[in-house]
């Protein structure tokens, strides 16, 4: 077991580059299964949820290698239709096979799924959706079974969610006739796949606006696709660098894909300059508190609540967060309040009071983005904090620390039954 320590006060600058984006590489690892044949993905992260999806290919026959930051997955022939309990209870996101299963062999058998802790993540609408799209479902021994190919429908989700709309888009793109997703989900990431998606020869209009039209076909082919950068790794070092003060340069992004987490950072008193791949952040004055509320894109990010809750903990008075994506996402709230943050809890709003400073403390990450958040804010609490359960943060940030020490922080992992390595000031990676 790891963990992380950060000792505050040091400042950090310079220039930190993102990986392409976790939420986007592993649907188009399952989006691969459509086609027979190798597909080459490029700019795909090296993070054990990438490993864990890589696994489930294998278990249903695809042979995947990985060189570097590129991945191939051959999906000549397939072996089982079955993402296992196993599997799929480490990684929600392992779900997203179903669509693609339905596509290419007309069968799934994939259990339902665990994932991050933060709230209860149905799979409600994407098995209504498979259902209209002719789809017979049944959900029996923790298992969700699907049998038959999808043809043309008109599905209306209730809600635009990302899992749903990626489900469907790969259900169909090799059905029959017609599809119409309705109030689909709009995020980057959904229009990474259907890029990939229409070079690989599927007939889709409209993926990143509300409503994707999806004109089946019979046969779709392998290619080779570029990642796009992650915005949810981007904002991290963004937030990083607000409450550090910066300079912080982070490049590998669309900053178009951030543009209402820019413009808050901007209202929070940060300075920002834009270029096409690339935002620099830095601060000269106190942090001010502003409200947000999460929403699906273009919304803020509830992927980068508990980073801004961070920020507005130490910001110059009151401010609420209104989560309106999932219910428990408020549970890193109990951990950066052990740091000394004013934080209190009501229903899907926190009212959050700034403070002057934070306290380093021995904290767990309670899930992926809270974990990343906890070490953030170790970098300018008084003190040493020391980040437990980082295996969180493995999951979607590929060399967190590293990129964190480049820019001059003193952070390092550590065994954490080993607490003399904890806490003693290490050198600066710069210096
Ligand atoms: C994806 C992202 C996650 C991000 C989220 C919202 C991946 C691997 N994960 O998760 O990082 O925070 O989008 O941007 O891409 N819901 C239902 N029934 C359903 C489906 C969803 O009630 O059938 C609810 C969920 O419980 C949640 C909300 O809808 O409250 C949003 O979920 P969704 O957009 O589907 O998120 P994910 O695809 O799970």
């Amino acid at each position: 077991m790891e963990a992380i320590v950060v000792q505050g006060g040091r400042p950090i600058t310079g220039e930190v580059r993102v990986g392409g984006a976790k939420n986007s590489a592993l649907k188009l690892m399952a989006a691969a299964l459509l086609a027979p044949g190798v597909t080459t993905l490029r700019n795909v992260p090296d993070i054990s949820d990438v490993a864990l999806m890589a696994e489930v290919l294998e278990h249903l026959g695809a042979v995947v290698t990985r060189a570097g930051h590129v991945l191939t997955i051959d999906a000549t022939t397939l072996v089982s239709y079955e993402a296992p309990y196993d599997l799929v209870v480490r990684m929600r996101a392992s779900t997203c096979v179903l669509g693609a299963l339905v596509g290419r062999l007309g069968r799934a058998h994939v259990a339902m799924p665990g994932g991050c802790n933060i709230g209860s993540r149905k799979v409600d609408m994407h098995i209504r959706g498979l259902e209209q799209l002719g789809v017979r479902v049944s959900t029996e021994h923790g298992y969700i079974d699907a049998t038959g190919r999808a043809h043309g429908a008109d599905v209306v989700l209730d809600f635009p969610s990302v899992g749903a709309t990626e489900n469907l888009l790969m259900a169909s793109v090799l059905g029959e006739g017609v599809t119409v997703i309705d109030n689909a989900a709009r995020e980057p990431e959904i229009v990474d796949l259907a890029t990939m998606l229409s070079s690989m020869g599927a007939g889709i209009e409209g993926a990143g606006s509300p409503v994707i039209r999806v004109t089946g076909v019979e046969a779709l082919t392998a290619v080779d696709h570029t990642v796009v950068g992650d915005r949810i790794e981007a904002g991290t070092y963004l937030m990083a660098g607000a409450i550090d003060s910066g300079p912080v340069t982070v490049t590998g992004f669309d900053p178009a894909h951030l543009d209402v987490v820019l413009q808050k950072l901007e209202q929070a008193g940060c300075t920002l300059q834009r270029g096409a791949d690339r935002v620099t952040i830095s601060r000269t004055g106190p942090l001010r508190a502003i409200d947000i509320q999460t929403l699906p894109f273009p919304g803020f990010p509830t992927d980068l609540q508990s980073l801004f809750m961070t920020m507005m903990a130490i910001a110059d008075g009151g401010s609420v967060i209104t989560e309106n994506v999932f219910e428990n996402r408020f549970i890193f709230a109990d951990e950066i309040s052990r740091m000394g943050a004013d934080v209190r809890i009501d229903g899907h709003y926190a009212l959050i009071r700034g403070v002057a400073r934070l306290s380093g403390a021995p904290v767990a990450s309670p899930d992926l983005r809270g974990g990343a958040a906890l070490v953030v804010a170790g970098l300018v609490a008084d003190g040493c904090t020391v980040v437990t359960e980082i295996h969180h943060i493995d999951r979607g940030y590929e060399g967190f620390v590293d990129k964190l020490r480049a820019l001059g922080a003193d952070v390092r992992r550590v065994d954490a039954d080993d607490p003399d390595a904890a806490c003693v000031p290490g050198p600066s990676a710069k210096e």
